[in-house]
């Protein structure tokens, strides 16, 4: 039997709450496809730090090389000052991993309320690949005169050719299984330096996918394009921070963010993968049962679709959009579900044999058959 060693880090907030309702569908997907996983749950987060003072460790490290992916909820407490665990954990890991492909989906599912008046599901069908390792999200800068009217913040962006250039090649190959068109976002009428080197690497890669019609938006303009015409996007390749930012509209697009799912890729199959919801850990909601699981559970999927197990990604996808399309609301109170039930009725639909989603799924792109997440190399953190 086919087997999986996934590492479980449900973090913190609604983390743990998305986390489990996902590993229920995780589970039903197991039976009824014929494959085993080995779970181990990681404790780590607010709670962990204060205790112990440990964030991302060298023994931590060690420990997740040894699976084939990690499935992850999301970190970030109040209790804790902003950035210590983004940046102390989940970047730490982005980064030592090198997750350099950060893959967000916008898909307007079939029956899925959307706030854009007149937004169709045909219109709406795009991937994000956002650079994951590199940018603003270095953490590198200084303060001089912290604290004092004369205070100065340097916050540096860095941009290296290999890490641009690894992306985008992700991104053309991508595009190449899709509906074969690429657009650039930047900001390169500002940000020149950076921008040139963006724009560069995608002319010298782009020349060698003819086939590939490439396009640049500056990243100000994508966010009156992305909710009006996100019909005119197949494959949006760009900055970590910009990527950052535009996904975030994407998912509200798209239904909110309970619905948005993620994948952070490693491409080279040295180290895991990561599967994350985008949303962060909402404070605002924890414990109430009002997150929407679905971003993660679709998460869940993307893992497995990367893992190679495309019929039961497929099927937890169509599972998903058929609870999804029937809650009176998306999130909160008005859900008719709480995040457990939501969880529970996807896992009981796995193995109904529903069809798949209308349009392309970014399930088979992951388990495209030319490999590297189905745009180029081995199965994440499987040697081959
Ligand atoms: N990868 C991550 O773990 C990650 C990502 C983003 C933010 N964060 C951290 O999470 C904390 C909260 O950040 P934030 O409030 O800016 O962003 P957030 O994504 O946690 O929440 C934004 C809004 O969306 C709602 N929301 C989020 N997920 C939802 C879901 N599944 N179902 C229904 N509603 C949902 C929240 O209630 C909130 O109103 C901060 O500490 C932040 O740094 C972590």
């Amino acid at each position: 039997m086919r087997n999986h060693r996934i590492a479980v880090v449900p973090g913190d907030g609604i983390g743990p709450e998305v986390i489990d309702a996902s590993l229920e569908v995780l589970a039903a997907a197991e039976s009824a496809f014929g494959f085993s996983t080995r779970l181990t749950r990681i404790e780590a987060g607010a709670r962990h730090y204060l205790r112990t003072g440990e964030l991302w460790t060298a023994e931590l490290e060690e420990q997740l090389r040894g699976h084939d992916a990690v499935l992850f909820g999301a970190m970030g407490d109040p209790a804790v000052k902003p950035g210590i665990l983004e940046r102390g954990f989940i970047l730490a890991m982005r980064k030592a991993f090198q997750q350099a492909v950060n893959l967000r989906p916008v898909k307007l599912y079939e029956g899925v309320a959307t706030p854009i008046a007149g937004l169709t599901p045909e219109r709406c069908d795009l991937v994000i690949v956002r650079e994951n390792t590199e940018g603003a999200y270095v953490g590198r800068g200084s303060t001089v005169h912290a604290g004092t009217p004369h205070a100065v913040a340097v916050q540096e962006s860095v941009n290296t050719r290999p890490g641009i250039e690894r992306v985008v090649e992700y991104s053309f190959r991508l595009a190449q299984q899709r509906r074969k068109k690429l657009t650039l976002c930047h900001k390169k009428n500002i940000l020149i330096e950076a921008g040139n080197l963006w724009q560069d690497t995608v002319d010298e890669v782009g020349a060698r996918y003819p086939d590939v019609e490439v396009d640049y938006v500056h990243v100000d303009a994508m966010c009156f394009h992305l909710p009006v015409a996100p019909e005119r996007f197949d494959v949006v390749v760009t900055d970590n921070l910009f990527g950052d930012i535009i996904t975030d509209l994407g998912a509200v697009i798209q239904g909110g963010m309970g619905v948005a799912a993620s994948a952070n890729l490693n491409l080279d199959g040295s180290a895991p993968s990561m599967f994350e919801a985008i949303h962060g850990s909402a404070p605002d909601i924890a414990g109430r049962g009002w997150a929407n699981p679905v971003g993660a559970v679709l998460s869940t999927a993307m893992c497995l679709a990367s893992l190679g197990e495309r019929e039961a990604a497929l099927a937890i996808e169509a599972a998903a959009v058929q609870v999804l399309a029937a809650l009176p609301e998306l999130s909160g109170p008005g859900m008719g579900l709480d995040t457990a039930g939501v969880g529970k009725e996807i896992a009981s639909l796995v193995g109904a044999g529903l069809p798949q989603v209308a349009g392309r799924s970014v399930m088979e792109d992951l388990a495209g058959t030319s490999g590297k997440h189905g745009a180029g190399v081995s199965t994440p953190g499987k040697s081959a």
